[in-house]
């Protein structure tokens, strides 16, 4: 099976397109980061990617606080093909996707999100799964749809909350357990495509 170009999209601190690149490394997944395209320009995800030799650039959202504009998305189609992206990986990536971006690439978007969907969508999972209470979270992967972390769910596991656990030391844990499961479902994923 051939190499698949991965696109990364990220807005923090990129640890989890490290967890790709750490895998890629050592041979655990047959995969390339073609680009990395963040909405901020100083996110640190676009320093770790340049750091490696990987082109790294920002989508221009400016005056628009939440929102993903088409003109940015389709500026972000035209870098992802321009890179050779087969499949996009969003890796903390705080926009919503819509159309032109999904239609590009159908069933090629996937999404990494700190809860067991369908429980905690939305922002600050970690924090959500903390003040409700509950005695267990995790971690899904799952595809991307125009929804808020509604896409059908490829891969989940679970993460223990200890009764003292604040939302920064739950968010740790679930975060060592995003670095293992992203890696593992982008190659199983790709593998399914036939990437
Ligand atoms: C991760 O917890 C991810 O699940 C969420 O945002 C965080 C991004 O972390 N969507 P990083 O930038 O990969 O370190």
């Amino acid at each position: 099976m051939a190499m698949t170009t991965l696109g990364i999209l990220g807005s923090g601190s990129g640890s989890n397109m490290q967890a790709i690149l750490d895998a890629i490394d050592a041979g655990d997944l047959d995969a390339r980061i073609g680009i990395v395209l963040s909405d901020h320009p100083d996110a640190y995800i676009l320093e770790r990617a340049r750091r490696k030799g990987i082109r790294a650039e920002v989508i221009d959202c400016s005056g628009h606080r939440m929102k993903f504009p088409d003109v940015a998305q389709e500026e972000t189609v035209r870098k992802l093909r321009d890179a050779g992206v087969e499949l996009v990986c969003l890796a903390g990536f705080m926009r919503l996707v819509k159309r032109p971006l999904l239609d590009a690439f159908p069933s090629r978007i996937l999404n990494i999100h700190p809860s067991l969907l369908p429980a905690f969508p939305g922002l600050e999972a970690w924090r959500q799964a903390v003040e409700a209470g509950v005695s267990e979270s995790g971690v899904t992967v799952h595809m991307v749809d125009a929804g808020m972390d509604t896409g059908p769910i490829l891969g989940q596991e679970r993460v223990v909350v200890f009764p003292d656990d604040t939302p920064e030391t739950l968010h740790a844990r679930i975060q060592t357990v995003e670095h293992r499961l992203y890696p593992a479902m982008i190659g199983k994923y790709a593998a399914q495509l036939k990437l």
